[in-house]
């Protein structure tokens, strides 16, 4: 933490200009034309007042390139040639790292290889390149996806990579060569177009062959068999590539080939993955909820693999993301209508054609049942099972609304049908999850019902807001001192601290910030804000650079904004603070009244209309004692 320079991170990604004490720049989280995107090389913040984001060097790189925690201070750590040690190290992991990047190390030996020998060689570029050409690959494109050529012979790439010192056993279990039985290598993509596959950091770790020849009996594509590097139910072809745009775009499109991402790619349509023929996986469908929750699917138009991955799309409903479908016209896929029509009409094609998953599939399957009375109830039930499957309650009702319309039933039945599957889902969650205390299962689903509830209570508004500004204060002030009723050199956090050991704070992110600096003040530390702008937990760094971020706080007049703010809170400086403090209990007071009134109007029994009487007249001279209070404070 200490030797990042947050400007110099930053500057990675985004062109940053001097302005005043802080740096200025267009968001990279926004498309924006005036900058308002300001970093503070002195707090070591940036914020971003286009999305509200804002945090440390570390949080940047959370949120611009999806690393986790870890992640990015390994970033950071290799930015700044520091060494890190990992505690989870032991001699195994050691040896399975080393490994794992034996393994790499050939595979990107191989990349190279072969893309050496489709540019460099005789052979390569009379068969590959010019293939690649025909297909409209441009020279860029090549480059880019480090497309290749592997020589239509037994031994060019084994013979090759044994003579500049790889070990057979890596060759082997990376897919590159085969073993014979009398312990012999070969080539295993001889003759064939290599597409090679990269890993989300960029790092190649499989390949697809393609064949040159129309021959039935030879397939299409030989891929790379699973290994330690390459689990092929987790990797999306193109995603390294698209990453940025996906984020950009704020969607992803899907693919089946590797022809299809190159061909859409080149277009200059940079959003998109294909699943590589295999049926999509969750864990294809987690990596692409990453960067986006919307996924536009773009299918040839033929039937039956449609039907095949309708299973599939399910899936990436129950992960909560958003799915359109686009089919193309006869028998073109992604790669030659795009080629066909060019980008602006491919695109408007897409715009024109996307229909959601849902309404898709309905229509789709009620074609398929035509007039037969019991194969729609079939269709009915499993559309209802598909909306089922959405976790938000809002999404799920208007689809159910716009399926009533397209299986012309009534709306309340459906809904019938729907709770009824949640009900049975959400038992079966919950006996789930007590049989074997797993944390993992999703929360059961309230029924979906139409009703327009009441906006949020000002009182609960208000309380969020007055947690926020005692956490404020602790911020700016917590670690300065003041004189206290004649006491001098009083700290301002653990007086505020030991003030508020009877509040129970509700907002979750707010309750684990006071937490955190009660714990400290119990150590003896007095925690300042770089503790928590650096803290791992992302909503703490949130909620931090949220309170000592304003637009006024961070701008170029950042010292006098700054002076005349914090002069007003300063001259009284002890209103400022019981003010807050007490506020916040006086409305947590008025809760606990208020459900006091609530269970008193509940119970007949008397005993207990007693007690809570009791209480409440307790609470009410409570409220009358914190009033007084505030009125004396805050008059003087
Ligand atoms: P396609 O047959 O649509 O391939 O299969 P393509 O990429 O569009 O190739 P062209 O346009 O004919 O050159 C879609 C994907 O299915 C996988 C590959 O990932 C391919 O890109 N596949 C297909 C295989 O793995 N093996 C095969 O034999 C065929
Ligand atoms: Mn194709």
């Amino acid at each position: 933490m200490e030797a990042t320079d947050i400007v110099e991170v930053i500057g990675d990604f985004v062109q940053l200009k001097k302005r005043g004490a802080n740096y200025v720049g267009l968001s990279p989280f926004a498309n924006e034309r005036t900058p308002s995107f300001t970093v503070s090389p002195v707090k070591g913040i940036f914020k971003d007042f286009s999305t509200g984001k804002g945090g440390s060097a570390v949080t940047f790189l959370m949120e611009l390139e999806k690393f986790t925690y870890p992640e990015a201070l390994r970033w950071l750590a290799k930015k700044y040639s520091i060494e890190i040690e990992e505690t989870v190290e032991s001699p195994e992991h050691r040896e399975a790292d080393n490994h794992r990047e034996s393994l790499m190390i050939v595979t990107g030996y191989a990349a190279k290889f072969f893309h050496e020998s489709l540019l460099d060689t005789e052979e390569g570029k009379n068969i590959g390149l010019s293939y690649f050409k025909e297909r409209g690959f441009s020279k860029d494109t090549i480059t880019k996806f480090e497309l290749g050529y592997s020589p239509d012979q037994w031994e060019a790439f084994t013979g090759q990579a044994i003579k500049d010192g790889y070990q057979e056993q890596f060759i082997v279990e990376s897919g590159l060569s085969v073993k014979r039985d009398n312990g012999s290598l070969y080539d295993r993509y001889r003759g064939r177009v290599m597409f090679p596959i990269h890993s989300f950091s960029g790092r190649v770790i499989a390949f697809g062959g393609r064949t040159l020849k129309n021959d039935k009996n030879v397939p299409k594509y030989v891929n790379s068999p699973e290994s330690e590097i390459y689990h092929k139910s987790s990797v999306l072809y193109g995603l390294y590539f698209a990453k940025k745009a996906i984020r950009e775009e704020d969607n992803c499109y899907l693919v089946e080939g590797y022809a299809d991402v190159i061909s859409v790619h080149q277009a200059g349509i940079e959003n998109v993955v294909a699943s590589s023929g295999t049926s999509l996986t969750v864990e294809q469908i987690r990596l692409m909820g990453r960067l986006t929750k919307n996924i536009t699917i773009l299918y040839d138009g033929d039937a039956a693999g449609i039907k095949a991955s309708l299973r599939g799309l399910d899936l990436i409903l129950e992960e909560g993301l958003n799915v359109k479908v686009v089919l193309f016209p006869d028998g073109h896929d992604p790669d030659s209508y795009v080629r066909k029509v060019g980008t602006s009409a491919f695109k408007k094609y897409i715009e024109d054609t996307k229909k959601d998953f849902i309404l898709y599939k309905t229509d789709l399957l009620l074609k398929d049942a035509g007039n037969d009375p019991i194969k729609k109830a079939e269709v009915i039930r499993e559309i209802v099972e598909s909306v089922a499957k959405i976790p938000d309650s809002i999404k799920a009702s208007v689809f159910i609304q716009e399926c009533s319309y397209i299986l012309k039933i009534d709306e309340r039945a459906l809904l019938s049908e729907l709770n009824k599957i949640r009900a049975s889902k959400a038992k079966k969650d919950s006996q789930q999850s007590s049989s074997s205390y797993s944390n993992h299962s999703k929360p059961a689903e309230p029924p979906v019902e139409i009703n327009w509830d009441e906006p949020a209570e000002k009182q609960e508004k208000d309380e969020a807001n007055q947690e926020k500004e005692v956490i404020r204060l602790l911020l700016m002030y917590g670690n300065r001192m003041i004189d206290w009723d004649g006491i001098a050199n009083t700290y301002i956090g653990p007086f505020m601290i030991a003030e508020l050991s009877d509040v129970e704070f509700d907002h979750p992110t707010s309750k684990v910030f006071i937490e955190i600096y009660q714990k400290e003040v119990e150590n003896g530390v007095l925690p300042d804000e770089q503790l928590f702008i650096h803290y791992p937990d992302k909503d703490i760094v949130d909620l931090t650079v949220n309170l000592i971020s304003t637009k006024y706080t961070l701008s170029e007049n950042w010292y006098e904004m700054h002076r005349i703010l914090v002069n007003d809170e300063q001259v009284n400086m002890k209103a400022t603070i019981l003010g807050a403090i007490f506020h916040l209990k006086q409305n947590k007071v008025g809760k606990i009244l208020q459900n006091l009134r609530k269970e008193l109007q509940k119970t007949d029994v008397e005993a207990d209309q007693e007690i809570l009487l009791s209480q409440y007249i307790h609470m009410k001279k409570v409220e009358k004692t914190i009033s007084d209070y505030l009125g004396s404070v805050i008059l003087k």
